[in-house]
């Protein structure tokens, strides 16, 4: 039986926005599910602690694909704190609806943000410990 999406996530899986890698990034992560095997790798570009671009590469279905793409159309411009607090009901209602058997690509697309952002600050603590050894 045919899956009923909306004709946005229909728009977002066919034409989908902040595709690709993002050179020099300041952050990378990959996140997967083990249960359906599709995968999502973001790439992150953040500047004064503004999410500057996103980018996203997907090995999964049309779902997931759509909530990421919308996931980075709606994030482009937060602060990390807010897309910290960016909620997969966003993803969703911005969609119009997800089939419920689809509903955990949208908790992926969550995922791996924070995961991203979480790359991110653990990187620039890394960078200040650096710091720190190389002052004494
Ligand atoms: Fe698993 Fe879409 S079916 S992410």
């Amino acid at each position: 039986m045919p899956l009923n999406y909306t004709k946005k996530t229909l728009n977002h899986f066919l034409k989908p926005r902040n595709i690709g890698e993002i050179k020099n990034a300041d952050a990378y992560a990959e996140i997967g599910n083990m249960v359906c095997g599709d995968q999502l790798n973001f790439s992150l570009k953040v500047e004064k602690g503004v999410i500057k671009d996103i980018k996203f590469m997907s090995f999964g279905c049309a779902s997931n694909i759509a909530t990421a793409s919308i996931m980075t159309e709606k994030v482009k411009g937060m602060t990390l704190e807010e897309a910290r607090n960016f909620d997969f009901n966003t993803i969703t209602s911005e969609l119009g609806g997800l089939p419920q058997q689809k509903i955990h690509c949208s908790v992926m697309a969550v995922q791996g943000l924070k995961k991203v952002i979480d790359n991110y600050e653990k990187k620039g603590e890394k960078v200040t410990n650096k710091k720190k050894v190389n002052r004494k």
